[in-house]
């Protein structure tokens, strides 16, 4: 299989990574003005983070206010009251600080600051007009990547659905990748944003529209969760398992950003939005039932990820050498304490032909790489349930 003979890359214009680069951030602000809104949650401020950032600004002479009520699976009303603070407060940038929640929501300020608007004006791909205000993301997990792609992924709680606000334009100007900041997640939020990075290298790595720089940043992403997750949430003090979790979701997002995703993804959204699942969960337990029905459409692939994973797979005919990379993730998942059905999560099954009906408004259903139709959709959540 072949990618595109044209594709575009996009990643932030600068990114810095390492223990301890949180110091960095008052050089990284220089020029962006001295009044910011910070954008974050609740868990942040309990574990401090938020007031080691404001110091941090208030050392680069930049003060402001912050906005710490961003809740998992965020809304649009979130996305407006954090915008309405940041008028308030003449901000002239943001810094989001947390997953990918908080981060996504400081994207669309940054956008409805530049632009004016509500995001649901933002909803799709390509409708952002421009650059918006900087935005630093700083992430707290390993992870959705957020910190480094064109999407931001927002709740429309009216319509029960994930709305993609995907454009080169919402790209952060700063990256500030600090494995430190992932030390205090606890056991599950590992498990579950570590299984959401796993799905992004893995789907985009066997979906249709692959590029060559995405696919050599998404095979190393999964060796570098093969190798670190299982030890990332055995031990979350083991700061060099942090620093290859934190590595890989950078790396991991930098190649989905622009091939986009598959089935999974196209599939966990309508979970978050009818009932509220957490984005990782849900596509770690959709993750082997659409690699299982995909496996069709991926023998020339799936082996090369098997091995990624860091199984055995040479010498062994290509079917069995694709069902090896199947179960290494369904071992994985096991291993960090994912549920194995979505049954198991609150989920009901009446919730699933209008989840279906959502998941085919998915982008990236078009493509995964085996052609999706809405009853295999439907097939794909009873087979999950
Ligand atoms: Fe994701």
């Amino acid at each position: 299989m072949t990618g595109p003979d044209i594709f575009t890359f996009e990643a932030p214009a600068r990114l810095t990574f390492g223990v301890g680069a949180l110091a960095r951030l008052p050089e990284l602000v220089a020029g962006m003005g001295t009044r910011v809104l910070i954008v974050s949650d609740p868990g942040i401020v309990k574990a401090g983070i938020l007031d080691r950032v404001a110091s941090l600004l208030k050392d680069a002479g930049v003060t402001g206010d912050a906005f710490t009520q961003v809740e998992p699976n965020p809304s649009v009303e979130t996305v407006h009251a954090a915008h309405d603070m940041f008028r308030r407060s003449r901000a002239a940038f943001v810094v989001a600080v947390g997953g990918g929640s908080a981060m996504d929501v400081g994207k669309v300020v940054a956008v409805l600051a530049a632009h004016g608007g509500t995001a649901l004006d933002y909803e799709g791909v390509g409708k952002v007009p421009g650059p918006g205000v900087p935005v630093v993301a700083i992430p707290t997990t390993a992870g959705t990547g957020s910190e480094v792609t064109i999407f931001s992924v927002i709740t429309d709680r009216q319509r029960k659905f994930k709305m993609t606000v995907g454009s080169p334009h919402i790209v952060p100007q700063v990256g500030l990748c600090d494995p430190e900041l992932t030390l205090s997640m606890p056991q599950p939020l590992t498990a579950a944003t570590g299984m959401d990075a796993l799905t992004h290298a893995i789907e985009c790595y066997v979906n249709t529209v692959h590029n060559p720089i995405a696919k050599a940043l998404a095979q190393e992403a999964m060796r570098l969760i093969g190798r670190s997750l299982r030890t990332a949430y055995a031990n979350g003090k083991d700061a060099g398992a942090r620093t290859t979790m934190l590595l890989a979701s950078t790396m991991a997002a930098l190649a989905f950003t622009r091939t986009r995703l598959g089935n999974v993804h196209a599939m966990s959204h309508p979970l978050g939005a009818h009932f509220d699942v957490p984005h990782g969960v849900a596509n770690a337990i959709l993750l082997p039932y659409v690699m299982a029905w995909n496996l069709i459409a991926c023998f020339d692939t799936y082996p090369q990820v098997a091995q990624a994973m860091g199984e055995r797979v040479a010498g062994l005919p290509s079917r069995e050498a694709a069902e090896a990379a199947v179960e290494a993730v369904r071992r994985l998942s096991h291993d960090v304490g994912i549920p194995e059905r979505l049954r198991d999560v609150g989920v009901t099954r009446e919730g699933i032909p209008r989840m279906a009906e959502d998941a085919m408004k998915s982008g990236n259903i078009l493509v995964n790489p085996r052609a999706t139709a809405y009853q295999d959709i439907v097939a794909l959540f009873e087979t999950a349930y």
